[in-house]
């Protein structure tokens, strides 16, 4: 805590509020007496300025294009760490022992399988449902396969549940791609890595086997431990609240993928692509660049901009490297959609209208191209997203909980609506 208070004058009395400190990054007032001061509110849709937690897992510097997890940056995780190895990280603080590593990779792949009766929930989906409507759905019902994991109260459930939903997030997200294109179930293998085997559920048939390409497995890797954690982002702070009211973890986890589907947020990939898409050629890209920019028209570049990026997104950064080495890899260069999407990279790099408001091509800009190399339909990304940031929500949740400080989440409102009136019969009305 700062020495140094806020002070707040408001007609003639001036409040005191102290001023807490970070390790890194603006400190905050803390207004938790402001109501019982003062008998006011403060507004501030969209959390642009309120700090709603405290937290020692992930921190963005926005301005310096920064991303640590647990004071890791994310270019160096990225390059040199693996995305089991990051969650541990995540959850527990600290990069694992080599002991500790092979445990934890263990007790993940030995909770992979589905409850066999979980099958029969996707038959009760028609084919054509989008792939988050199913992964929201099944991993809410996961709260009544696993009851021995639902008592928040209990530490040990509390870890069983998030080692569950880790294990078992890749082959809930690849069954739903299965079911969409009317192939067989493929079940998990434990002989292959995290990112191998959620390749080789999406890809392999019983007819033929699946060669997991070492180049493609690591960017599937990448792609996991760049989405990993976020910080407060709208679907975090979702599972947060919904955690607030101590409901199971699986719920909470279902309401984060809900969040997360929104095309301002983790839908964001599927968007840019369909976009790049629905451009087609490189010479219809300034039309569209021209709507982007009328102010009349609602159209965004989807996959550029960032909330709290605005230098730069650092994961887009490691982004676009991968995405090279896909691409030559398989050797998609005159693919006409990556043709659209390096112009548009180009311009909105050089338009006044993007430099200046720091409109940068973001990690779902470059994450969309590389999962349409690798053969996902757009209906996948956002699904994909959600089974690698499922470690981000869970390790949130898990210090949530065990904050003593935990309080339900019950933000205030600035009344707008009509005042108390009397009711009017229906024959008066
Ligand atoms: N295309 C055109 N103009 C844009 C865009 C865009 N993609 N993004 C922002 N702007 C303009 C906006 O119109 C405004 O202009 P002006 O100052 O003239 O009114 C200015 O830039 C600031 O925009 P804002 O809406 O105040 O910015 P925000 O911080 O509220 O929005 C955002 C952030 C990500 C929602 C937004 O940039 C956007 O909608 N981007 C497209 C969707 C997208 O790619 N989302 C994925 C984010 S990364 C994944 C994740 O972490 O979830």
């Amino acid at each position: 805590m700062s020495d140094e208070k806020a002070k707040l004058i408001i007609g003639d009395k001036t409040y005191e509020f102290a001023i807490l400190e970070g390790t890194v990054g603006p400190s905050v007032i803390d207004i938790r007496s402001l109501y019982s001061q003062t008998g006011l509110f403060t507004y501030d849709p969209g959390f642009t300025s309120t700090a709603a937690c405290d937290s020692s897992i992930t921190y963005i510097d926005g301005d310096r294009g920064q991303l640590l997890y647990r004071g890791y940056s994310i270019d160096q995780l990225a390059e040199q760490s693996s995305y089991l190895e990051v969650c541990f990280l995540l959850l527990y603080g600290e990069l694992p022992s080599a002991a500790q590593k092979k445990d934890f990779e263990e007790r993940i792949t030995r909770h992979t399988m589905l409850h066999e009766q979980m099958h029969y929930l996707y038959r009760g989906f028609r084919r054509d449902a989008h792939p988050m409507a199913i992964v929201c759905g099944v991993v809410g019902a996961m709260a009544a396969f696993y009851h021995d994991s639902t008592d928040i109260t209990d530490p040990e459930q509390r870890e069983l549940a998030s080692i569950r939903m880790i294990g078992k997030m890749p082959t809930i997200a690849a069954m739903a791609y299965k079911y969409s294109i009317g192939q067989p179930f493929v079940y998990p293998r434990n002989d292959l890595s995290y990112a191998g085997n959620f390749l080789n559920m999406c890809f392999a048939v019983p007819a033929e086997s699946y060669e997991v390409n070492p180049i493609i497995e690591r960017a599937m890797d990448r792609i996991f431990t760049l989405h990993a954690d976020h910080e407060q982002n709208a679907s975090t702070s979702t599972v947060r609240l919904s955690g607030s009211s101590d409901a199971n973890p699986f719920a909470c986890i279902a309401a984060g993928v809900a969040c997360l589907w929104g095309p301002a947020h983790g839908g964001a990939n599927e968007a840019a692509l369909n976009m790049l898409r629905a451009i087609g050629t490189p010479d219809r890209i300034p039309e569209f660049v021209a709507r982007a920019k009328d102010k009349n028209d609602p159209f965004r570049l989807m996959g550029f901009g960032h909330r709290v990026y605005k230098s730069y997104d650092p994961r887009a950064q490691v982004m676009q490297k991968t995405a090279r080495e896909v691409l030559d890899l398989l050797g998609v260069e005159n693919n006409p959609t990556l043709q659209v999407a390096r112009e548009l990279e180009k311009i909105a790099l050089e338009d006044e209208y993007f430099v200046t408001r720091k409109l940068y091509p973001n990690v779902d800009f470059y994450s969309g191209i590389i999962l349409d190399a690798i053969g996902f339909p757009t209906s996948m990304f956002t699904a994909i997203f959600a089974l690698s940031r499922t470690v981000g929500w869970i390790a949130q949740w898990k210090e949530m909980i065990g904050d003593p400080q935990k309080k339900i989440g019950r933000p205030r409102q600035l009344y707008e609506g009509v005042e108390r009136r009397e009711y009017i019969p229906l024959a008066k009305r």
